[in-house]
């Protein structure tokens, strides 16, 4: 069995490719451009059962080829950092709608049997109250989130038009290693390590529901290895917190005062608050998560501790691109 898994030098596709390699199981390729935000720092690149190929997900002949290939398609590979999508969102587009539906109609050809494709609780827009379950409106507010429904819509129109096996999640914030530090978490963590301010947006009163990567990753497992064709599943961490509860709780792990906290303009159509109805995913798969968010936090903030040769060149990278 090969599964063809894009995206994965990134922050949540690489975990989930560490996690499959860490037992025995299928092949492994993974299909990654390499943007900003990939690393193949992430990746085990010397492991027998993974192979890596630097590409396009938008790239027709090479997507037909890898998809032929390959058995199960695990598709994280997106443009996915909201503030960027509010400073130009071409490339939002172009990755997220026209990449992905480069790569079902790849998966469609080259007789993929089961695709899953990796989306976000943004799709539903701000959930004021309660929680929104997989029936929920779409109601995307940012670029980002918008790109992100688009290509929910295209691949279950796969399922629907075509029968390609298309199986969706929708999942909350991840936070863990190897993510990028532009995310809040990250850049929070990196900045008061180093002794510099935290830009807080608007009143810090913004609400996510903050998931451990490795988590998720089990989630998408299920969903790959025992979910329904044509299913969407939510994917929540349980922890729901406000910007401020969040910056209290890093500010304590990172041993600062709330005199580091800039309070900066806020986010242009800034969600206030997303919060993921998972029951599906717990009562059809066994999903449920493992982490508790106090030492899941604590041991994201000792891995950044003692992996600054990992981001500190991502930093400088993103400074020069600002200067
Ligand atoms: P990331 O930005 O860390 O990584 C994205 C990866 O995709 C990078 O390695 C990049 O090089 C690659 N990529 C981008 N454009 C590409 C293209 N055109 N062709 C091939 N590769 C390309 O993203 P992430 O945080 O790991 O998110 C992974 C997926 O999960 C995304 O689809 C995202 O929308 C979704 N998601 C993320 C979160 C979160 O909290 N980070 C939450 C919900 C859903
Ligand atoms: O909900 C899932 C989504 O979570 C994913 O689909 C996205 O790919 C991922 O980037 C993330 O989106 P958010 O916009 O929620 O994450 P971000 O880390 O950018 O911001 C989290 C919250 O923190 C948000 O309310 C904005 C706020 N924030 C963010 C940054 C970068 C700040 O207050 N200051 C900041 O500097």
């Amino acid at each position: 069995m090969n599964v063809l898994v894009t995206g994965a030098a990134g922050f949540i596709g690489s975990a989930y490719v560490r996690m499959l390699l860490r037992s025995d199981g299928p092949t492994i390729t993974v299909l990654d451009k390499l943007t900003y935000a990939g690393s193949l720092d992430n990746l085990p690149l010397d492991h027998p059962r993974l192979e890596f190929v630097q590409g396009d997900i938008r790239d027709a002949e090479l997507v037909a080829k890898l998809t032929s290939q390959a058995d199960h398609v695990v598709h994280f590979a997106a443009e996915s950092h909201v503030d960027r999508s509010i400073s130009g969102a071409s490339d939002f587009v172009l990755t997220n709608v026209v990449g992905t539906q480069t790569l079902l109609e790849g998966a469609l050809r080259g007789g993929v049997s089961t695709f899953v494709h990796i989306s976000t609780d943004e799709v539903y827009g701000s959930v004021d109250s309660g929680s929104s379950d997989e029936e929920y409106l779409l109601r995307p507010s940012s670029p980002y989130s918008a790109s992100k429904a688009s290509s929910d819509l295209l691949a279950l129109a796969y399922h629907h038009t075509h029968g390609l096996d298309v199986r969706v999640t929708r999942c909350s914030n991840n936070y863990g290693p190897h993510q990028f530090p532009e995310k809040v978490i990250p850049l929070f963590v990196t900045n008061l390590l180093d002794g510099h301010q935290v830009p807080l947006y608007g009143e810090g009163l913004n609400v996510r529901d903050w998931l451990h990567v490795d988590d998720h990753c089990r989630g998408v497992e299920l969903v790959r290895t025992q979910g329904r064709p044509g299913e969407v599943y939510n994917i929540g961490g349980g922890t729901e917190l406000s910007n401020k509860e969040l910056t209290g709780l890093l500010l304590e792990a990172c041993g600062a005062d709330w005199d580091r906290v800039t309070h900066v303009a806020d986010r242009k159509g800034h969600d206030l608050r997303y919060s993921v109805d998972w029951s599906k995913a717990r009562e059809e798969l066994g999903y449920r998560p493992r982490h508790d968010f106090r030492s899941g936090l604590a041991e994201t903030v000792d891995w950044y501790r003692a992996h600054r040769a990992w981001w500190e060149p991502l930093k400088r990278r993103v400074a020069e691109e600002h200067a």
